[in-house]
């Protein structure tokens, strides 16, 4: 079963693609929207430690697992577990359904910022002042049943269309133009940044360290956040890696993923925690965080107009490049499991998605009455996609690639077949067998109040 294929399979081309593209997926909203708010919400600094030592301690071996089954395999992530265990497919169906459900919320946020980005260029964004005003403008938008709703399906469909150009043309292609615009913006604005008077309060708050304020749900928090802004533990990383090609060298490219991540994690913040302190907003704000600060922050310089416009455009830039890749789990799994064209599949996961982003989007608004578990539905979108099915997809993964899987095939995918030296693979081993297990069950079961 191994070996037949039904599927003719795309692969990528230029040396340089595999980081690109997992890096595109990689690097988005949970970087520059998500990482800021939750960091801001758990302390700063020593949020930021524990947040490092996850991406290092669990984010990379997992990430490395995931690279396997996907490489290993050819296969979307349902295909791919079923193809090494016929036992296991179920894991992928989690991914699938996970996939589904971030970018319902995903995609509503995708829209706030291409909303933003527009408003930036028409000048509009320029008429308030205070922070306190563009509160008001941004809980008024968000709530509005139409504008949130035009913008979510603006995106989708700009997801769509470079989905339906394929593998290479709109995948790679996509990414090999947005990734490097993405880290000039960025570095452009943090030095903006760093050169604003008063940014030092904001900097002492992200970069030094008070363990005062870490609580046991700092650590689920930072693990969440970690996979979150990776694309680990729903089978985004198997899918991408299912088109690597054979000479592609996994741990490298492992690797500079997370440092590119983790680079954009915390340029983001010193864009972000010296604006929010010269505002005087709490960095405690939640999601609204960056959508209040910025413009209240470029409101008062020269060329404001300008300053808000690349924010946003960057912003938007990350979060397309992940949407695409969210999309592409759904499409390709619809497009091998259920015999799809790929036409047919990116079109019914779309609209899927509209569907959900929609009735996520209105939740915030005219249907926020509603609610599950005390949060609407967006919220809870978030939440149970990022503090559980995430670990928990990342748990099994982990048992799977650590004890299931073939040692051959996992030292062959590392080593490319014995022609790559791997001179930590113990410890790869050790992480992925015993560590990373043991802490996502601890941490998780911790906060189910087992303990
Ligand atoms: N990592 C992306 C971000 O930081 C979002 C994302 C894309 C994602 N694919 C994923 C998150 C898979 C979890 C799992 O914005």
């Amino acid at each position: 079963m191994k070996h037949t294929h039904p599927h003719p399979r795309a692969t990528l081309g230029g040396k340089l693609s595999a980081v690109l593209v997992a890096a595109g997926s990689s690097v988005g909203l949970g970087n520059i929207w998500r990482f800021p708010y939750v960091a801001g919400d758990n302390g700063g600094g020593a949020f930021l430690v524990i947040y490092i030592l996850c991406v290092l301690l669990l984010g990379l071996p997992l990430m490395l697992a995931e690279f396997t089954v996907g490489r290993a395999s050819h296969r979307n992530a349902v295909g791919a577990f079923r193809a090494l265990d016929p036992k296991w497919g179920l894991l992928g169906y989690i991914g699938v359904l996970s996939a589904f459900l971030i970018l319902g919320f995903y995609l509503v946020v995708s829209g706030w910022t291409a909303e933003y980005m527009v408003h930036s260029l028409t000048g509009d964004l320029a008429h308030y002042s205070t922070a306190a005003e563009y509160e008001q403008i941004f809980t008024n938008f968000i709530t509005n049943p139409w504008r949130p709703l035009l913008y979510t399906v603006i995106f989708a469909l700009a997801t769509h269309f470079i989905i339906a150009l394929g593998v290479q043309k709109g995948i790679e292609r996509s990414a090999k133009v947005l990734m490097p615009l993405l880290f000039v913006v960025l570095i452009l604005l943090s030095i903006h940044s760093l050169l604003m008077p008063g940014s030092g309060e904001g900097l002492r708050f992200f970069f030094q360290p008070d363990f005062s304020k870490v609580t046991p749900s700092t650590l689920l928090v930072a693990m969440g956040q970690a996979f979150f802004s990776l694309s680990i533990g729903i089978g985004t990383m198997i899918t991408y890696a299912s088109y690597f090609k054979p000479e592609t060298n996994l741990r490298h490219t492992a690797l500079n993923v997370t440092i590119l991540d983790t680079l954009v994690a915390v340029l983001a913040g010193v864009v972000i925690f010296p604006a929010v302190f010269s505002v005087g907003i709490e960095p405690s704000s939640g999601p609204s965080l960056v959508f209040i600060t910025l413009p209240s922050i470029f409101n008062g310089m020269p060329l404001s107009m300008v300053w808000s416009t690349i924010f946003f455009l960057l912003l938007v830039v990350a979060a397309l490049t992940s949407t695409i890749s969210l999309h592409e789990v759904i499409t390709v799994y619809l497009h091998e499991e259920w015999h799809m064209s790929r036409r047919a599949a990116a079109w019914a996961t779309t609209l899927s998605t509209i569907v959900l982003g929609a009735a996520a989007s209105l939740s915030m608004g005219v249907w926020s009455g509603w609610s599950i578990c005390g949060m609407n539905l967006f919220d809870s979108l978030d939440f149970v996609t990022a503090n559980i099915m995430l670990p928990v997809g990342a748990l099994l993964t982990c048992l799977f690639v650590g004890w299931r899987l073939d040692r051959e095939v996992l030292h062959a995918q590392m080593t490319n077949n014995g022609t790559l030296p791997f001179r930590i693979y113990r410890v790869f081993i050790l992480l992925l067998r015993y560590f990373c297990p043991a802490v996502l069950l601890l941490v998780f079961l911790d906060n189910l109040g087992v303990f």
